[in-house]
């Protein structure tokens, strides 16, 4: 029998979710989050917003965090926070994520739900979180030291998954482990206490990763992403930056020709064609002809995503307002599943 914790199985249980999503969404929970580092960029529209406006539309209940407490992890400052958790909120509202449907809160502003993280810290061992491949990741990558929270955001995590008893995670191959251990405290406490918590599950998302500009990972660091937020002008100018090659002739070629092959990635993804048709249509025209490609389809394809960010930029208030009643409503669903609980461990004075 394959190992429950596979890719494999993995997968077969997110096409299983797929199917059950159509014929009756409403059986679906569905939590992911965001860590308000900084503005939300192509990699993440394509690779998880576009998804999750599509499970709110289906009619599965749509939770989204902004995982503000995750942002010290790995850096030792929250600077900028604020700006950065109501820019969050644009960039959802932006792409159609509707909070009418969806709740969208902070980390911080829920206190029960990460009351959780006591009971669930009794229920994994030390070991179990030492040997977390996407931790040890993040903390080379950081080149930060390995802190308590750093090593436990994991449980952090499950407490996210946990509070409003999700049992769906579009989340990328990386972040498996997490689901996991998600998974091994709730059966842990299930076993323990009696029964609260669901079986959670990943959605894998079907989309490959989007590279940046460069070819390289997409990320704010390397300066190869471009951001939702970003005018048409400032799009113009990061891709016109960009890094191709000498050679003329367009071709796709992700191993030896990074720089253009994140540019066709770019364009094929916003314009739905394959990158493949794209290099043959611009052939000899060169990279000069690519990047005006380029520029044409991201802006085209992000034109009515930014003219309505642009609506949530100019009133603060309404932004305010929509995570306000987000957070309520978290803090009611979370104080709901403490009760529980503390009612199953028996702490009821
Ligand atoms: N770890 C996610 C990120 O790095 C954010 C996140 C926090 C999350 N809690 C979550 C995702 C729970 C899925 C489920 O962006």
């Amino acid at each position: 029998m394959p190992n429950e914790n596979s890719y494999e199985v993995a997968l077969q249980k997110s096409n299983a979710i797929r199917e059950g999503l159509t014929k009756t969404p409403e059986k679906f929970t569905m939590l992911t989050g965001d860590r308000p580092t900084g503005r939300l960029h192509l990699g993440h529209y394509f690779g998880t917003l576009k998804g999750r406006v599509e499970l709110q539309n289906m009619g599965a209940k749509t939770n989204v965090l902004i995982a503000d407490y995750q942002v010290i992890t790995d850096r030792d400052t929250t600077e900028h926070i604020q700006d950065n958790v109501y820019n969050m909120v644009m960039d959802y509202l932006a792409c159609g994520i509707d909070p009418d449907k969806t709740m969208i809160y902070a980390h911080s502003a829920v206190p029960a739900a990460n009351q959780l993280m006591l009971p669930f810290l009794s229920l994994v061992s030390e070991a179990e979180l030492a040997r977390n491949p996407t931790v040890k990741a993040e903390m080379e990558a950081s080149g930060h030291e390995l802190t308590g929270l750093l090593l436990t955001y994991p449980v952090h995590q499950a407490c996210d998954i946990l509070f409003c008893k999700g049992n769906v995670v579009p989340v990328g191959r990386d972040q498996l482990p997490h689901i996991e251990l998600t998974r091994t405290i709730a059966r842990r406490f299930n076993n323990r206490y009696g029964k609260v918590f669901p079986e959670v599950d990943a959605l894998l998302s079907e989309t490959p990763l989007l590279p940046g500009l460069d070819g390289r990972k997409m990320s704010k660091s390397y300066g190869n992403a471009i951001n939702i937020s970003m005018t048409a002008e400032e799009t113009a100018k990061r891709i016109k930056k960009s890094q191709t090659d000498s050679e003329r002739m367009i071709t796709f070629d992700p191993e030896n020709r990074p720089g253009v092959s994140g540019l066709l990635s770019t364009a094929a993804i916003c314009t739905g064609r394959s990158e493949v048709e794209i290099a043959e249509e611009i052939g000899i025209g060169g990279s000069g002809q690519l990047k005006k490609y380029v520029t044409e389809a991201v802006n085209e394809y992000f034109a009515p995503i930014r003219e309505r960010r642009q609506r949530y930029e100019n009133d603060l208030d309404y932004v305010k307002d929509v995570l306000h009643e987000g957070n309520r409503r978290a803090n009611e669903i979370a104080e709901q599943t403490l009760a529980e609980v503390q009612d199953a461990m028996g702490m009821v004075y």
